[in-house]
């Protein structure tokens, strides 16, 4: 077992999880991930290590809740315990110096993003971070990304904090305005890391997408992870999760993600409506002990 030793929500449907593994974090290197499973009999799912504490043996992830498991993840709390965790898996991202590079994470790909744009900080390059999310509340780990960029863009779809607008709109922005930029990294929803794949593609900038198909065993074995890359078959758990945003077919991975959408959204409603029979269960039990309590103490007053 594995005990989480902190939790806490950073935004609306999206926690931090400090957990116990050193063997993990002892190994962990930038835009690697680990898998694990909640419980014996429950599915295995991915997530990008956000960073690690080797002295103190933990390795941190941070979650949005978008279906069955990652809801169930996110209702654990500091103390809990996790079955399985095996990590750290994936080829580490490329960290040299490049000169200027531009990281762009949308939405829980900040924090999927950080410790690479961390790593290139450190390597010397001169670093530009767009981030964006939906709304202000959905903004995640700007200081940390403040803290290793040399200039931090933030845009949010409603205007609500940073610049109205997509984390792409900046980075065309950038581009236009003559920007000299070596290396794109962009890690987010699959229709971002595309256009953002057809912003750079004409100025031939290298871009780095980190690709997010099913991953079931992490180990090269199950064939879960396919993607098309350059017209060959790539398995993005041993062979990424990072690849050449240019040769990537995004086409692939729409279709191949897509594969389980209708078993997902049942075994989500499923899990919601087992949450609704627990809460009411305790709802009727608080209200039971509630309407007993002046009976009991009428029946001691008898006695
Ligand atoms: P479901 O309702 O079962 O699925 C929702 C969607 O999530 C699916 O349509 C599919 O696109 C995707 N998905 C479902 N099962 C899997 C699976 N076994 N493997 C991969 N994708 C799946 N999310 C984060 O919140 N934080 C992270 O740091 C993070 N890192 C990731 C790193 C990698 C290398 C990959 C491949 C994915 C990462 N994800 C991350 C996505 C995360 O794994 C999925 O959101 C999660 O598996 C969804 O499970 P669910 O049961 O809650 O949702
Ligand atoms: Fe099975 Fe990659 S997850 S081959
Ligand atoms: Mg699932």
């Amino acid at each position: 077992m594995f005990r989480i030793r902190h939790a806490e929500f950073l935004a609306p449907g999206i926690k931090r999880f400090v957990i116990e593994a050193p063997r993990i974090a002892r190994k962990q290197e930038p835009g690697q991930f680990l898998i694990l499973r909640i419980y014996e009999q429950g599915e295995r799912i991915p997530l990008t290590i956000e960073s690690s504490d080797r002295a103190g043996g933990t390795v941190s992830i941070v979650v949005q809740a978008v279906g069955k498991t990652t809801h169930l993840l996110n209702s654990l709390q500091t103390g809990d315990s996790i079955a399985d965790v095996v990590g750290p898996l994936g080829k580490p991202s490329e960290v040299a110096k490049f000169g200027t590079v531009v990281v762009v994470g949308g939405g829980v790909g900040t924090a999927m993003a950080y410790p690479t744009a961390a790593a290139l900080k450190h390597a010397g390059n001169l670093v530009i971070s767009i981030i964006g999310a939906r709304s202000k509340e959905l903004v995640l780990l700007e200081s940390e990304m403040r803290a290793v960029s040399d200039t931090l863009l933030v845009t949010t779809d409603d205007g609500s904090h940073g610049q109205k607008g997509l984390v792409t709109d900046r980075l065309r922005e950038l581009i236009e305005q003559g920007t000299p930029i070596d290396l794109v990294l962009a890690v987010g929803p699959v229709v971002m890391m595309r256009a953002v794949a057809e912003l750079t593609r004409g100025p031939q900038i290298r871009t780095v997408v980190s690709l997010n198909p099913i991953m079931i065993d992490g180990t090269g074995m199950c064939g879960g992870c396919r993607v098309l890359v350059d017209g060959k078959s790539q398995f993005a758990c041993v062979d990424g999760p990072e690849f050449d945003a240019h040769r990537v077919n995004f086409d692939v991975l729409v279709q191949r993600n897509a594969m389980y959408h209708e078993a997902e959204r049942r075994s989500m409603e499923e899990f919601a409506r087992g949450r609704e029979r627990e809460e009411h269960k305790e709802q009727e039990v608080e209200e039971s002990a509630q309407s007993e309590e002046p009976c009991s103490v009428l029946q001691g007053g008898e006695q």
